[in-house]
């Protein structure tokens, strides 16, 4: 275990249609969120378990108030390696400078197209100017690692964009990463027409810029790395057609404080239970270290071998376990 996604909250401003296509949704209670200093108490204990990497994520993270004061808590756990955080940038423009100073070391932000009219079709809000002045902001904002952007790519949508896409990514010197299509729970009207896979990326890609050349990495997921002949980088992340699960070494905390050993897993282990029932640090960390000996899930190489794949989960699923879904683990 060397990576930890810790949702701060399950709302989000955005509708994507391929994380959150309904129009209504249960949330969590605030009483039921973790407060900062259970956050804190828990990243010790996990920090103390071998983690290194530390992502905040959502929902859409930047909605949870005082987040800045939380980044700088957490800033400053001298075990921490990687400290980053992923948004849709509608809120970025505002507090990048502040997340910054606060000891956060990058940001992941999520840019499905360039195009306003298509942001909207995708998001349901009209918000695409705001994302924009969100990237630009977080690009000149000085963190010490490198900016990345996220493009979910979709048949029909805008698969027509990765050159653009790409060109915006470099003029701002940040990474874009292209990301297939996945079955996760939430993304009711998935299918596997509308994924666009990998090698389909590359020859989009190589028509527009020539040769890519895969690069040679020790730790390569999620992202598979490639470089184009001016030097400049780009990621695929293959989830739906090439599963990475084997090399997987991430946990999931939901803003309520289940632990969730895969995207796809139903159960998760109570952490906020246990800590509100006063059990000790060494008591958590015995339970959190045999949860993760325990673990077995291969969610996304599992539904690799499905027949006749559709969606995860129906929404009457969902309804009966919201925690299902990925706005609500820590998309
Ligand atoms: P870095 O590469 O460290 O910057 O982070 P990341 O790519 O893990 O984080 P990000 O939040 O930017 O997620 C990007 C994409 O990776 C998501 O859109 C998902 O498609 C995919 N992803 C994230 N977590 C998982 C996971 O646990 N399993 C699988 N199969 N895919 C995931
Ligand atoms: N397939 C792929 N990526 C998804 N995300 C949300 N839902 C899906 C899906 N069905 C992505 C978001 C964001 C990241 C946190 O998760 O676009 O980039
Ligand atoms: Fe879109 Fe992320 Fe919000 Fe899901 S959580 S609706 S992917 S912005």
């Amino acid at each position: 275990m060397s990576d930890l996604r810790l949702s701060l909250t399950d709302r989000c401003n955005l509708r994507c249609f391929y994380c959150m296509p309904r129009t209504h949704y249960s949330w969590l209670a605030k009483a039921d969120l973790l407060s900062f200093e259970e956050i804190s108490s828990l990243v010790t204990l996990f920090l103390a378990l071998g983690v290194r990497k530390l992502r905040l994520t959502g929902g859409e993270p930047l909605l949870r108030s005082e987040l800045v004061k939380l980044v700088h808590l957490l800033a400053s756990k001298p075990q921490l390696e990687d400290f980053a955080l992923t948004t849709n940038g509608v809120e970025l423009a505002p507090v990048a400078v502040s997340l910054k100073e606060a000891g956060l070391h990058r940001l992941n932000v999520s840019l499905d197209s360039l195009q306003p009219k298509r942001f909207e079709h995708i998001s349901k809000r009209d918000s695409h100017r705001q994302v924009l002045l969100g990237i630009d902001t977080a690009a000149q904002a000085g963190f010490p690692k490198k900016l990345k952007l996220d493009t979910v790519v979709i048949r029909g949508f805008n698969d027509d964009e990765l050159p653009a896409l790409l060109q915006f990514a470099n003029e701002r010197n940040a990474e874009i990463r292209f990301i297939e299509y996945m079955d996760v729970a939430g993304a009711l009207n998935w299918s596997w027409e509308q994924v666009v896979t990998q090698t389909e990326m590359l020859q989009h890609i190589e028509k527009s810029f020539g040769p890519t050349l895969p690069l040679e990495e020790a730790h390569a997921a999620p992202a598979k790395r490639y470089q184009l002949a001016d030097g400049s980088t780009f990621g695929i992340i293959a989830s739906a057609s090439a599963p990475f699960c084997e090399n997987c070494n991430r946990l999931r905390l939901s803003a309520d404080g289940k632990l969730f050993p895969c995207l796809y897993a139903s159960e998760g282990l109570d952490l906020k239970k246990e800590l509100r029932a006063g059990k000790t640090h060494a008591q958590l960390q015995q339970r959190i270290a045999s949860f993760w000996e325990q673990r077995r899930e291969k969610g996304a190489e599992q539904r690799l071998l499905q027949e006749n794949r559709k969606a995860f989960k129906t929404e009457k699923e969902l309804l009966e376990n919201p925690h299902l879904e990925m706005h609500k683990r820590g998309g």
